[in-house]
């Protein structure tokens, strides 16, 4: 076990799906994966491993925001061993042409954090997904008819910000939306020679204001998921 994670060392599968939110660990493992067992409980962070399609499987919830987030991928990474991390969340479109339930896949996350800033001593890291898990993500989406993106990404540590034209830069040299997590992911990854991608779906969008409903958040949210699981169990 490791200090936030209540797992025996062969509990968890390489492969981690890695959603915020505990309960959607749990949705997850309830819809998606079979003989699922719960590997955590401690803060609430729900774990799950099962099997999906004869391929084991586990779910990790890392709460919102890259300190919580990193926290969980740390001791994945260092304590389980985790080789294969996907994010699998939501985003806020920074873009016109990036509509709410499209799906976007993080090629790169650029970032407002310190976080990278004190690790590089103030120079800047690119952090960036894998290739071979973007490219089969990304086919995958367009065989199963999904609207998606690919692009750089923003990785803030604000959700609300009392600069109301703080995304206006970022929008302006073609970021395509805000989320909270991938920069730190893309950065713990690269250090420990795993592989992460980030599949996000947009519930909000920033130059609009328009938020998606419960129900299209949903719907969205299962789309991704089964097209997270068909990354996961192919790289299991
Ligand atoms: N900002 C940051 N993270 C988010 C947003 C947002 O607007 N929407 C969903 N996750």
């Amino acid at each position: 076990m490791s200090l936030h994670i209540e797992a025996k060392p062969d509990d968890i599968a390489p492969v981690v799906l890695l959603p915020g939110d505990p309960l959607r660990a749990k949705w997850i493992a309830e819809q998606f994966l079979e003989r699922a067992v719960c590997h955590n409980q401690v803060r609430n962070a729900l774990g799950f491993t099962g099997f999906c399609k004869g391929k084991r499987i586990s779910v990790q919830s890392t709460g919102m925001g890259m300190p919580s987030h990193s926290i969980y991928v740390h001791e994945l990474l260092e304590h389980y061993r985790a080789r294969v991390l996907v994010r699998v969340g939501t985003c806020g479109s920074l873009q016109p042409h990036v509509a709410l339930r499209d799906l976007v896949l993080a090629s790169s996350a650029s970032t407002d954090s310190a976080m990278n800033r004190q690790t590089f001593s103030g120079m800047t890291f690119a952090p960036t997904a894998d290739f071979e898990l973007l490219r089969f993500a990304y086919d995958a989406a367009l065989k199963r008819g999904l609207r998606v993106r690919t692009g750089n990404v923003l990785t803030s540590d604000t959700f609300y910000s009392q600069d109301l034209n703080w995304w206006k830069v970022w929008a302006a040299h073609g970021v395509l939306a805000a989320e909270m997590e991938t920069a730190a992911l893309y950065t713990l990854c690269a250090r420990a020679g795993a592989r992460a991608l980030s599949i996000l779906t947009v519930s909000d969008h920033i130059v609009k204001g328009e938020s998606a409903s419960a129900e299209e958040r949903q719907q969205t949210f299962e789309r991704m998921i089964e097209l997270a699981l068909e990354v996961a169990v192919d790289h299991a």
